[in-house]
């Protein structure tokens, strides 16, 4: 039956990463395709016991509706984290609580972004934000990257062939730590740039982080959020997302929004139209959670345990595959590895091999928005264990090289 869908899910691919997953869940693949976090390291105990204290502190306020912008001890806890993370001082005003920070890109772009509206977004992108902004009908233009995430000359270059064509980019989207996929870090010197640049052209800078507690090597960098005070005007223009997913459980689907002030509003009624309020459940569970220290002593092991499988896949690579063949960066943090092959090699059509060998990874392709580029691959390391990507990169390299 073919309904009659509206416009803007006109070209809207269906996602090529939920694809490929249907293939990672069978037994017999190892999957370095998914951006799951490592079951091993969700802290269960923890967990069950802040939804038992919930439920027998306050069972009735636990089940209730609440309020749209989220309960206020979960928002001061996120406050807390924040400081935590080099942006003090920050107002629970300002923060919205979100049904994980995919919710929080998709309000954004509900309140921003008109049909034809230019989104800028880093190349390569990640995938369900790309997929946000095109049901919204943005026009989408990339911005290059590299090992110091996006470079300011050419968003610079962009900005002025905005402004020359008489037009203004509705924001700017960037992971700025460990970026999904491309594992790229901005550096410090690029972050204060990109403030400047905002508030220069005047566009709102989106920083989605929902990887910086995952770093295993390398210093702490602060947020966006947390540099304003160093480009004056700059707290403006300045958005931040982040999540619980990747450090404490994604099934609690709780994420956040740091929002400037005349964005609150807007933000709030948009959220209230798709859900109300994020579940009241989730936030007193998390609230607890966050509240007996556990997340304390869990974080290092998380992080020793992403390091040691990230370290565990670039001495695979680097043994079982040629000098050359394979370059990919080496990220001090979060869950991809961004590999390059020659140029002529189609790792969408080598996906097919690499099952038929038992393995599996994401193509390139769909990360690209406009201009693609076919010989790019996104190796997770976080779900699988460590002889898991010893065994997993073999039969890559068996795939690739046969
Ligand atoms: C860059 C980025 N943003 C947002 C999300 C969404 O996370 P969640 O909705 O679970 O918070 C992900 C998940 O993989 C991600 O990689």
């Amino acid at each position: 039956m073919s309904y009659p869908l509206a416009s803007r899910m006109s070209g809207v691919k269906p996602s090529f990463v939920r694809e490929v997953l249907k293939v990672a869940v069978r037994k017999d693949i190892i999957s370095f395709a998914g951006g799951l976090p490592a079951p091993e390291l969700f802290d269960v105990e923890g967990i069950r016991q802040a939804a038992i204290d919930a439920f027998e502190q306050n069972p009735q306020a636990t089940l209730q509706y609440g309020p749209t912008d989220g309960y206020d001890v979960l928002k001061n806890h996120l406050i807390d984290i924040m400081a935590s993370r080099g942006a003090p001082g920050l107002s629970a005003e300002n923060l919205i609580v979100t049904t994980g920070s995919q919710q929080a890109i998709d309000v954004i772009a509900k309140i921003l972004v008109d049909p034809g509206d230019v989104v800028l977004v880093e190349r390569p992108a990640y995938l369900a934000a790309v997929q946000v902004f095109e049901i919204y009908q943005a026009e989408l233009r990339g911005i290059e990257i590299d090992a110091d995430g996006l470079n300011p000359d050419d968003l610079e270059q962009q900005l002025q062939a905005l402004q020359a064509e008489g037009r203004r980019a509705k924001f700017i989207y960037t992971v700025a730590t460990f970026g999904n996929p491309s594992g790229a870090t901005l550096s410090l010197e690029r972050r204060k740039k990109l403030l400047e640049l905002a508030v220069k052209y005047q566009v709102l800078v989106i920083e989605d982080d929902p990887y910086s507690e995952l770093r295993f090597s390398g210093e702490t960098l602060p947020p966006l959020v947390g540099l304003t005070s160093v480009v004056d005007g700059s707290s403006e223009w300045v958005c931040y997302f982040s999540t619980l997913s990747k450090f404490v459980a994604p099934g609690l689907r709780l994420g956040w929004m740091l929002l400037p002030e005349g964005l609150v509003q807007p933000v709030t009624i948009a959220k209230q139209a798709a859900d109300l309020h994020t579940s009241t459940f989730a936030q007193h569970v998390a609230a607890r959670y966050l509240e007996t220290g556990r997340l304390q002593a869990q974080l290092p092991k998380i992080r020793s345990t992403y390091g040691a499988k990230g370290h565990a896949m670039i001495a695979a690579l680097e043994a079982h595959f040629p000098a050359g063949m394979l370059e990919f960066n080496k990220p001090d943090g979060g869950m991809f590895l961004w590999a390059k092959m020659a140029a002529g090699v189609d790792t969408m059509s080598m996906v097919q091999k690499a099952v038929d060998n038992g393995v599996i990874y994401v193509p390139g392709v769909p990360f690209f928005p406009g201009d693609i580029k076919h010989n790019y691959l996104r190796l997770s390391f976080a779900t699988p264990s460590t002889e898991q990507i010893e065994e997993g990169v073999k039969r890559l390299a068996r795939a690739v090289l046969d």
